[in-house]
């Protein structure tokens, strides 16, 4: 696969993973999936800042039934000073979930822990139905038991970069998905 080096500004090199066409092929069926199995409802999206911001600006288009959106932002602290398996949820949600079907947004599930601290969150709130929706999906580093009803794409326990996705709050802007290169 095409090596892309890491520009004159700091960033490391990384290379090609998902193009922006497979990406887009992917999200326009996740979509039309979406679309058919909410057929007659509506939704409320609650997307997962900031690793969800390109994916659910693409997605909501291609979604046919009335949507509205709401945000919530999640930082997990597992390379910082806190214990490991903590998540600290911000940002309150303006929009009442009770009776609602919720669709939360995710760039990506790692060890599955934001995901699921997220659902039981709006499972309080007493919501019609809550499931999830994520670009990227790592299964083998999953943590915690979360069902994840609709993936874009699976990939293994590597970082990757682009479409929403950081480093270090860096890449979020590159259009394709990019793995880091190790060393
Ligand atoms: P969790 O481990 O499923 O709770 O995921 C926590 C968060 O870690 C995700 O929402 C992402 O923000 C971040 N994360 C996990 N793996 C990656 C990766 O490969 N690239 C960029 N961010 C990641
Ligand atoms: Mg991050």
């Amino acid at each position: 696969m095409k090596s892309v080096e890491g520009n004159k500004a700091g960033l490391k090199p990384f290379e090609l993973m998902l193009d922006q066409k497979k990406i887009s092929q992917r999200v326009i069926q996740l979509g039309e999936r979406i679309s058919a199995d909410y057929t007659g409802e509506s939704l409320v999206l609650v997307g997962v800042l900031k690793g969800c911001i390109v994916f659910m600006a693409d997605l909501m288009r291609y979604i046919k039934v009335p949507v509205e959106i709401e945000f919530i932002s999640a930082a997990s602290y597992r390379h910082g000073i806190r214990r490991e398996d903590d998540v600290v949820i911000g940002g309150g949600v303006s929009i009442p979930l009770k009776g609602r079907n919720v669709l939360v947004v995710e760039g990506i599930v790692d060890t599955g822990r934001t995901a699921s601290v997220i659902v039981e969150k709006i499972r309080k709130m007493e919501p019609a139905s809550v499931e999830v929706v994520t670009l990227l999906d790592k299964p083998a580093s999953h943590r915690v038991d979360i069902d994840i009803k609709y993936k874009g794409f699976t990939i293994g326990n590597e970082f990757v970069i682009g479409f929403g996705l950081d480093n270090a709050q860096l890449y979020r802007n590159l259009p394709f998905i990019g793995r880091m290169i190790e060393g």
